[in-house]
């Protein structure tokens, strides 16, 4: 069996560990006075049993804190219900995304009537209600304190808004600090239900819903200044299959492209369903930015692949024998007529993106130029470089070191910015040969190198960070 040369970004890390100030080769900017907070799996195997999926692995916070041109790092497990349990028992002992705990008849009998549904919150985090929470795709918060990196427990909401799952990228409008999302509910029909949340309160308010027959797995959706847009891919669920199939929660959804890709739009501020666009089929994790073009038209733009087969592609044995084909998706742009309800595909650049992320306070939901992302330069190397594409002409600037593997590049605004992507990018890196991993500091404009800070260990290839400026108390997307 072949190993993939990124295959330490796949291995458990079990230190956890704290130090004041990185070894910093470079410059870090004066300004950047703030701590990258990110999440994600570091923990792929709980007594003789491994999870399956790189979605699966146990969340470990890390978090970077810059301060007068020095940097230190700290990472911790999140203590979720699910770790302390896999921990004390030495089994894994709830569902995840690809993974089921080993039952008996009778142990999966009772398992459906009392539902243990994961807690490991291993993909985003944000600020939430006044509170810093790490966030995954069920809809159970989990709290943490950013500068100790301590778990404070489950962030419950005080109403009954009906959901089995969630998305880990909720939108939030920076003016009001109003964050917008949705959760599926399943049932013999099922609910897209979208809702806001005020900053400070624990109660969402619904939106408006849809009633569906089969579900789509959605990782995330687009919002403009004016509409709320659900991408439901033909990779769907029934319901009654996911209760009683007995098999791990992706493994009962199918492709079914005959269905083509539905945009579902929401009026942002009443919640009213305003049309569903039909589009090709295909799918996505990740949505890039989305803006309304006049004339009842809207761009929808995302990281989307032909099918949902990338699921597949990242299971661990299949990720750490190496894939062998690309590990990124490509830049399209969907022109949704809310008037004919039809979408039209648009490539927008010959560049591969994962991960991307944009200057989000400044252009979400409007008229924008640049998005930055993982991209993959070697097919079989999964993600070996970083990119910037200006999505007005395709163009695009890459980073990449030998041997180096990075992560979601963070965009952090300089203060005091009038311009779109004025301000660095902040990139975990694996370094394969040195056995170790390195924050990388990039501008993000040109791409260009301007620091890096060594940590002494890997760190598993994680999803979603944060960037909270100054002391903790602002979080961006
Ligand atoms: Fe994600």
């Amino acid at each position: 069996m072949s190993e993939a040369p990124y295959k330490l970004g796949l291995t458990s890390l079990a230190r956890e560990t704290r130090h004041e100030a990185l070894p910093v080769e470079g410059a870090l900017p004066p300004w950047l006075h703030g701590t990258l907070v990110r999440n994600g799996p570091a923990k792929f195997e709980v007594g003789d049993r491994s999870y399956n999926h790189w979605f699966d692995g146990l969340a470990m916070l890390h978090a970077f804190t810059f301060a007068d041109g020095e940097v230190g790092y700290a990472n911790r497990f999140l203590n979720s219900t699910s770790y302390r349990q896999a921990e004390a028992t030495g089994t894994i002992q709830r569902s995840e995304f690809a993974t089921d705990p080993c039952r008996s008849i009778f142990g999966r009998v009772m398992a459906m009537f009392r539902p243990q549904i994961t807690d490991n919150a291993n993909i985003n985090v944000m600020r939430l209600a006044d509170q810093y929470v790490a966030l995954t795709e069920t809809p159970l918060p989990i709290r943490f304190d950013p500068e100790t990196l301590e778990t404070l427990g489950e962030m419950g909401y005080e109403d009954h808004l009906p959901g089995d799952i969630t998305t880990a990228h909720p939108h939030v409008d920076p003016d009001s600090g109003t964050l917008y999302s949705y959760t599926t509910a399943f049932g013999k029909t099922s609910t897209y239900q979208l809702y806001k949340l005020t900053p400070g309160s624990r109660t969402r308010t619904p939106l408006g819903s849809l009633s569906v027959d089969e579900p789509a797995y959605m990782h995330s959706f687009a919002m403009t200044e004016e509409h709320l847009i659900l991408a439901a891919f033909p990779f769907v669920v029934n319901p009654l299959e996911l209760a009683f199939s007995g098999k791990p929660f992706i493994a009962n959804y199918h492709w079914r492209p005959e269905r083509g890709t539905q945009f579902h739009v929401f009026d942002r501020a009443e919640g009213t369903h305003l049309a569903t666009c039909a589009g090709p089929p295909f799918f996505a994790f990740h949505h890039i930015n989305a803006f309304a073009t006049g004339d009842g038209r809207l761009a929808v733009d995302l990281a989307g692949y032909p099918d949902a087969s990338v699921v597949d592609r990242l299971f661990l044995n299949r990720l750490r024998e190496g894939i062998g084909e690309r590990a990124a998706a490509d830049p399209w742009r969907f022109h949704l007529d809310l008037k004919t309800e039809i979408a039209r595909k648009e490539v927008l650049s010959e560049t591969g993106l994962e991960l991307p992320r944009i200057d989000y306070a400044r252009v979400n939901g409007r008229p924008y130029r640049f998005v930055w992302g993982t991209g993959n330069r070697v097919p079989g190397h999964f993600t070996d470089q970083l990119v910037r594409i200006d999505v007005s002409t395709g163009e695009a600037h890459t980073w990449y070191a030998e041997g180096c593997y990075p992560g979601e590049p963070v965009f952090v605004a300089r203060p005091g910015a009038t311009t779109e992507g004025d301000g660095v990018l902040l990139s975990v890196v694996l370094d394969a040969t040195a056995e170790t991993s390195f924050l990388l500091v990039l501008d993000a404009d040109t791409l260009e190198e301007r620091a890096r800070a060594t940590v002494p260990h890997a760190i598993p290839f994680g999803f979603h960070g944060q960037y909270l400026s100054g002391k903790p108390n602002t979080l961006h997307r």
